[in-house]
């Protein structure tokens, strides 16, 4: 068959696999790329005010390739891309739905599933897979859990999603009419994530995409593409902040908490003590289907808390140590992400346990940075108990001109952990720098001797 020789569009997921081995390369957009594929045969025939300053143009594209025409439909490459920063992909996936303009049905679906058939009663002998007229369609990702994606993710992904039969689907096709003017485009794309936050606009018909063959040596054209763009908002994702940072320093021993109920107490009820019995039950850390938490009793009340202690003042740098805790007994946070904003990451000579990525999403903007667990080591933040922390120390060299731990200076200005704005406690409450006392630096051989140590320590 004609198509089979063709390239199809997990030839170019194929190119990408290779990348997604170098680490991030996956999760990070857009060296990360997030992939569904899904091959729909198609019979018959609200706008985002998301905006996120430190990733403006952060986005998950639903991407349509028409591969062929048929007597009455088409056939589809569906992909999906996450161009999106530092936000991740959560258990338990995505959850695709919109809307068919007409009476269309998805004949076949490979590498993904609806939810519900709906009614295909008119149809005798061989049935749709889907006659709903807003399916919905999940496991874009059959099979592969999320902890696993990171080392694995795209080949996991795409190739689970191709390898349950593309050729089955393709052979299916004939060579039938072509009508790129009498399509009509799906409408009313929604997309859910872990919870809500996703608007999706409208389809909007791009240039096709080109894809290579298999042996790499010649183009080939979708029949026709069609894009659909989703943005995020935290503020239609939920009312409260999902995470706090509280602040100390080493010149003041008064410690600035989160603030109370930085995350709502609406869930104060149902909180459970650390020192409760209930935890030595079984199934308690179960998450649930709806991912409902069960924290931890706080004054907070937050799933995440951000803590930043400014540990030490050398002479040309000063040592800042940042510890993540989580308070929810029910989530495992694997591919966390924690951004930070601070004047002084212009200047970040040395992070210890995490690693680290400057974020540039202006060229004016160079005070912001990600951290992210090192795989293997703290890339998993495990549930709420005694395991339920990350933690890490950055060396900064100081700027002359602007380095003071005066009035707050050396504390972040704002902190978001997986994509979401974190709480800081009110303005002109940070650990006062005392007036007597003058934060001495210390010697630079104290500094490689604990450099030396934390290597130490890590490896
Ligand atoms: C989606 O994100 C990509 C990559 O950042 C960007 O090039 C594109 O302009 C974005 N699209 C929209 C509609 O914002
Ligand atoms: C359509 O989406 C793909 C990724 O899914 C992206 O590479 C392409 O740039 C998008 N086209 C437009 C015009 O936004
Ligand atoms: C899409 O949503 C709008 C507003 O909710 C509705 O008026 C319209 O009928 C929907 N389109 C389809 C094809 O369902
Ligand atoms: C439709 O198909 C014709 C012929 O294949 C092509 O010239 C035209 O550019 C296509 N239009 C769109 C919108 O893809
Ligand atoms: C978190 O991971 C650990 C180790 O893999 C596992 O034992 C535990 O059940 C997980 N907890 C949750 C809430 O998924
Ligand atoms: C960082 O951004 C500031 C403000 O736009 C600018 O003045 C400064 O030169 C930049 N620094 C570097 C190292 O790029
Ligand atoms: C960052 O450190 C370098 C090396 O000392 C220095 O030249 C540069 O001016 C510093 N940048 C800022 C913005 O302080
Ligand atoms: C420490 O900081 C607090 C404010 O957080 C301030 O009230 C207190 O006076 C400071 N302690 C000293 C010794 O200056």
């Amino acid at each position: 068959m004609e198509f089979k020789n063709q390239a199809n569009p997990a030839q170019e997921n194929l190119q990408e696999t290779k990348e997604c081995y170098q680490r991030w390369r996956c999760y990070l957009v857009p060296e990360l790329k997030f992939n569904l594929l899904a091959v729909l045969y198609v019979m018959m025939f609200s706008h985002a005010v998301a905006y996120d300053p430190l990733d403006p143009t952060g986005n998950i594209t639903i991407k349509w390739d028409v591969m062929s025409w048929t007597a009455d439909g088409y056939v589809a490459a569906v992909t999906m891309n996450n161009f999106q920063m530092y936000r991740g992909i959560m258990s338990p996936g995505w959850t695709l739905g919109w809307n068919w303009a007409k009476k269309e049905v998805i004949w076949t679906m490979v590498g993904s599933q609806t939810t519900e058939q709906g009614d295909c009663s008119k149809f005798k002998g061989s049935v749709p897979h889907c006659c709903k007229r807003n399916p919905t369609v999940v496991d874009l990702l059959p099979g592969v859990p999320y902890n696993q994606q990171f080392s694995n993710c795209c080949k996991g992904g795409v190739l689970s999603g191709w390898a349950q039969d593309p050729s089955g689907s393709v052979s299916a096709v004939g060579v039938a009419g072509t009508s790129n003017k009498t399509v009509k485009l799906p409408k009313n794309f929604t997309l859910l994530g872990p919870g809500p936050g996703y608007t999706c606009g409208p389809a909007k018909i791009v240039p096709s995409t080109v894809f290579l063959t298999t042996d790499r040596r010649r183009k080939t054209q979708a029949l026709m593409t069609w894009n659909v763009t989703c943005t995020y908002s935290q503020f239609l994702a939920s009312k409260n902040p999902s995470c706090c940072v509280s602040f100390s320093s080493f010149y003041n021993d008064s410690i600035t908490p989160c603030p109370s109920c930085a995350c709502g107490c609406q869930n104060k009820k149902n909180c459970i003590r650390s020192d409760s019995k209930l935890l030595h039950r079984a199934g308690i850390n179960t998450p649930k289907k709806d991912n409902t938490p069960l924290l931890q009793c706080t004054h907070h009340m937050c799933p995440i808390r951000v803590h930043w202690h400014v540990k030490l003042n050398y002479k040309d740098y000063w040592r800042v140590k940042v510890a993540i805790t989580n308070f929810n007994y029910r989530m495992n946070y694997t591919q966390w992400s924690l951004v930070a904003q601070h004047p002084n990451l212009n200047n970040v000579t040395q992070v210890f346990s995490f690693d680290y990525k400057p974020l540039v999403p202006y060229e004016s903007i160079n005070d912001t940075g990600m951290f992210y667990g090192m795989k293997y080591y703290n890339d998993l933040l495990m549930e709420a108990g005694p395991q339920g922390n990350v933690q890490s120390e950055l060396l900064m060299q100081k700027n002359k001109d602007t380095f003071t731990f005066k009035n707050g200076w050396a504390f972040p200005r704002k902190v978001y952990f997986n994509g979401d704005e974190c709480k800081l406690p009110p303005p002109d409450t940070y650990p006062f720098l005392p007036n007597s006392a003058y934060a001495k630096p210390v010697a630079i051989s104290t500094l490689a001797a604990s450099l030396f140590l934390l290597v130490l320590a890590i490896w």
